[in-house]
């Protein structure tokens, strides 16, 4: 096992075995988590800046504790308190960070693309962390890595991806981790946001919730992406939630083991109901908890940690 990658960009150029080490360094480091004393120096002297260039709550205060747990110096940047405010590109941004001897960038932006842009004009380490509707990788890692500690393998495992397939980041990353995982996936949701091209990715499209939901032992609810739609895609929220949201007759439909999942924010009332959300099938705050593992697994893993060494506690003092 011999990670050799420097950016973590994208789950769909990943392979089997690179999302498994993750996986495994983030187990790893989530026992570490449990300890009295969570910090290990394996990030000492390095420094992490978080360019968080559209809003997050749960992804960038993931990647700001795993720096800390790792004992990296971390400095977050918002687009507000960015000199992007004043017309710098983002290119510019960029090398000014570099040249300011930082280790490793974490960008969150709105246009896809622009991790792999940075990651081919600067020389230290790229990670994404949400760009446009492209993809959300550490999201996807955290996503799998909950539902393989919940449900094991997820070879043959159904699992229903359902809301605004077709803006969100969260959704492409889920769907080539989980194909690649050997997962059985099914998107459902309006067909305007849900298009039949989806199923080149290897995936099922529904329309019918009711047959999608049936049995399924995962459902991974989406909120309307609004900030990312320029036209609309249905004739109003109430009706979507008529249609789709998922409730509490709705939940009966799934598998009775079945896990409920949410990468937030949630929009209670829309996309899902307050019980559901509160329930004893979600998992929605065990996700936000497992991302700090895996963001940790990402930057050590990106900063040329190895797997192994985690696994061997080589990273404590
Ligand atoms: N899931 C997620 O990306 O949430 P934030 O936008 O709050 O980071």
């Amino acid at each position: 096992m011999s990670w050799t990658r420097k950016h973590l960009l994208t789950l769909e150029e990943l392979s089997l075995d690179e999302i498994e080490q993750i996986h495994l360094t983030a187990g790893a480091f989530k026992k570490i988590l449990g300890r009295s004393v969570k910090k290990v120096p394996a990030l000492r002297g390095k420094t992490i800046v978080n360019l968080f260039l559209e809003p997050s709550t749960r992804t960038r205060m993931a990647f700001d504790m795993a720096a800390k747990r790792l004992s990296a110096d971390v400095i977050s940047v918002d687009a507000a308190s960015s000199s992007t405010t004043k017309g710098e590109t983002l290119r510019d941004t960029a090398q000014n960070i570099e040249a300011l001897n930082a280790d490793m960038i974490v960008i969150r932006h709105a246009a896809s693309g622009s991790p792999l842009y940075l990651s081919r004009i600067l020389d230290i380490p790229v990670i994404n962390a949400g760009d446009g509707a492209h993809e959300h990788p550490t999201q996807g890692l955290l996503d799998t890595f909950t539902m393989k500690e919940r449900l094991g393998s997820l070879k043959g495992r159904k699992i229903v991806i359902l809301g605004d397939i077709l803006f969100s980041r969260v959704a492409r990353s889920n769907i080539h981790a989980l194909t690649k995982m050997g997962a059985d996936v099914t998107l459902v949701g309006p067909a305007t946001l849900v298009p039949h091209w989806f199923t080149d990715l290897g995936v099922k499209v529904s329309y019918d919730l009711r047959s999608a939901l049936a049995d399924a032992e995962v459902v991974m609810l989406l909120r309307i992406q609004h900030e990312r739609q320029t036209s609309s895609h249905f004739p109003s929220l109430g009706e979507y939630t008529s249609m789709f949201g998922l409730n509490k007759t709705r939940a009966s439909w799934l598998n009775p083991s079945a896990i409920i999942m949410h990468p937030g924010p949630i929009n209670r009332g829309v996309e899902i109901d307050s019980e559901l959300a509160d329930g004893e099938r979600s998992v929605i705050l065990e996700q936000v908890t497992n991302g700090i593992a895996v963001r940790m697994a990402a930057l050590y893993l990106c900063a040329g940690g190895q797997p192994e060494h985690v696994l061997g506690g080589d990273t404590q003092d």
